[in-house]
This record gives C-alpha cells, sequence and structure tokens, in this order.
C-alpha cells in the first residue's frame, strides 16, 4: 500500500514508519522539522518538508504520492505550550488536521489514522479509564485533539472517511527526546547517566500509564492493514506506575543508587492515569507484548550508544 505518515520524523511516528517499510508498504513522510529529524527517518521512505497548515503545499504532496491510506501524527505536542500559545497549538493540531482530512477526500484514501491522546479525558472517575470515560480536556492541547477527532468523525458521516482514532497513554522508547516535557524515562535516564540528580515534581506517587513504542507501531499497522470499520481505541497497558517506580526502574536499569530530588507538584496534572485498552483487544487482537522495565532497559541501551 502506499501511505502518507504525517509526523513521520517525530519520536512515535518513525517508528511507525519503520514497521510499515518492514511490512513492505511504500511509505512517505510529511514533517515540517519543526520537532522531527530527518535522520530519524528510514531511509526507505520519501520526506517531504512541508507544514501541514499550508493547504497549498499538502495538496502538492497528496497529489504526487496518491496515498491509500494517511497515518496523521504531526502535532504540536507540547501542553505547555498549548496553554501559552493555543492559537499555534490549533492552527497545527486542528487547521493541519482539517486541511489532511480535505485532502483525504479529495484524494479518495481509503483510511486515515489518528493520533489522539488520553488528555482528551476529564480527572478521572474511574480507573482505567475506557472509551466510555466522561470528557472533558484539561489542556489546549488535549482539547484539540478531541476537536480533531470530531472533524475526523464528521467527516466519517459526510464523506464515508474510513478511520481509526487512537487514543495513546504515555508513550515511550527509544528516539524520545530528553529534552521534551512529557518523555520522563528519557529525562530520567538521560539525567542519571550524565550524573545528574532527577528530581520528581510531588511526592513520586502520581501515576501514568506507559506504553512501549513499538507496541504502538505494531498497533498503528494492523490498523492499517486489518481493520475495516470506524473505531476510537485507546492504546496503553492498563497499568499504573508511579513516577517514584519510573525512576526506580531507570536507576536499576542504569546500576546506580542515587536518590531523587523532589520539588512541588505541577499544577493541573491529575493524579493518576490508565487507559483500558480492552476494546483495542477485540477490535484489532492488540494487546502490548513488552513490559515496562524491558522498555526501560531499552531506551538506556539507546542513550548510552548515541552518547558513544
Ligand atoms: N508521546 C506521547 O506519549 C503521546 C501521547 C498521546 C498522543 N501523542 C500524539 O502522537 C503524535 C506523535 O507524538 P510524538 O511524541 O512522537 O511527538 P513528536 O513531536 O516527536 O512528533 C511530532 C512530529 O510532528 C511534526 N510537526 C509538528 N508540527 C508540524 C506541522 N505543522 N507540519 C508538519 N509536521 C509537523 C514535528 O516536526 C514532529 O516530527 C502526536 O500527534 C501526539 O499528539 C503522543
Amino acid at each position: 500500500m502506499r501511505i502518507l505518515v504525517t509526523g513521520g520524523a517525530g519520536f512515535i511516528a518513525s517508528h511507525i514508519v519503520d514497521t510499515l517499510v518492514e511490512d513492505g508498504h511504500e511509505v512517505t513522510v510529511v514533517d515540517d522539522l519543526s520537532n522531527g529529524r530527518s535522520d530519524r527517518v528510514n531511509p526507505q521512505a520519501r520526506v517531504h518538508q512541508v507544514d501541514i497548515a499550508d493547504s497549498d503545499g499538502l495538496r502538492d504532496v497528496f497529489d504526487r504520492e496518491k496515498p491509500d491510506v494517511v497515518n496523521h501524527h504531526a502535532a504540536q505536542t507540547s501542553v505547555r505550550h498549548s496553554m501559552s500559545g493555543p492559537e499555534i497549538d490549533a492552527r497545527v493540531n486542528i487547521i493541519g488536521t482539517i486541511n489532511v482530512l480535505q485532502n483525504c477526500v479529495a484524494h479518495g484514501v481509503k483510511r486515515l489514522v489518528f493520533a489522539s491522546s488520553g488528555a482528551v479525558y476529564s480527572e478521572p472517575q474511574y480507573i482505567p479509564m475506557d472509551e466510555d470515560h466522561p470528557i472533558a480536556p484539561k489542556s489546549a492541547y488535549g482539547l484539540s485533539k478531541y476537536t480533531a477527532e470530531g472533524y475526523i468523525r464528521l467527516y466519517a458521516d459526510a464523506y464515508g472517511l474510513r478511520h481509526t482514532v487512537f487514543r495513546y497513554g504515555n508513550v515511550f522508547g527509544p528516539r524520545q527526546d530528553p529534552g521534551g516535557e512529557a518523555g520522563v524515562v528519557a529525562i530520567f535516564a538521560e539525567q542519571l547517566l550524565n550524573e545528574i540528580q532527577p528530581t520528581i515534581f510531588g511526592d513520586g506517587t502520581k501515576t501514568r500509564d506507559y506504553v512501549f513504542v513499538e507496541d504502538i507501531a505494531r498497533a498503528n499497522l494492523m490498523a492499517t492493514i486489518g481493520s475495516s470499520g470506524n473505531d476510537t481505541l485507546n492504546l496503553a497497558r492498563g497499568v499504573e506506575v508511579s513516577d517514584f517506580e519510573v525512576f526506580d526502574a531507570v536507576r536499576r536499569a542504569i546500576g546506580t543508587t542515587v536518590e531523587p530530588l523532589y520539588s512541588d507538584k505541577r499544577p493541573g496534572e491529575p493524579d493518576r492515569s490508565s487507559l483500558d485498552c480492552s476494546r483495542a483487544e477485540q477490535v484489532l487482537g492488540w494487546t502490548p507484548q513488552t513490559t515496562f522495565s524491558d522498555g526501560v532497559d531499552q531506551v538506556v541501551a539507546h542513550i548510552r550508544l548515541r552518547q558513544g
């Protein structure tokens, strides 16, 4: 199949590109390289440096590449930046998604796979949260993802666009940017390997649901080749891991006994989060294969290799 991957030079979608290429597909990447790196992209994929909010530029790529399937991962991904510049977040995550959708319809794309987020849900009312859990995003980022989901459903109703919307938990793995705000495994690993004492915000009991990036890439492949309906599916492990447990796993993988520093909890962060992924298992036959500690080992090995 001819597959166009937006954001394919980024952390998650560069792994998806690898998986799609390995499965024998012809892959094209659209990325403005604002947060991506072309050296992450599989050499068998073609790269177009284009902003998804640039409608002429994106139309040219679709005209040339004529994709069968579009995998849409390009986004402004920082929660902090979404709050300080909600209009920039909306331009990429909402207007950019509308551009992608317009091109999908105009070019007869057979399926769209979209990266949404567990950030669309309200403060947890039960754990793990399933796809029917109340929605009430706490950030402009979460709102922009949910708005994009709404446009996808509108285009499905109006034009029959087939789609899979994935709501990810906290994705981690090799190539995650340790300079970012979300990749706490990569941040702790990079700091500990450089003998910097990591800081935990809060008392260490805050939980998140971590899922390894290669499990996410496999789910994207399954949705691309094995789906026929329109689905919204959580992807995580359904397991809560506390901040201290993350720190401890990274510390063990590196082989150090350093203790963390503690600082004030950051505002607006829920105390707990975990996603029920049984619908992804029913619909796609997907279950996560990588344990948290195996994933942490791979992150540490990757950073060690990079540092030489
Ligand atoms: N990392 C997570 O835990 C997580 C959780 C939930 C959802 N997601 C979603 O998964 C997707 C990938 O996230 P990631 O962690 O790999 O982030 P990332 O920043 O590494 O990847 C995003 C990519 O999009 C590109 N991009 C940004 N703006 C663009 C634009 N206007 N035009 C074209 N390309 C543009 C960036 O250059 C980057 O390569 C995003 O949609 C994100 O919202 C990620």
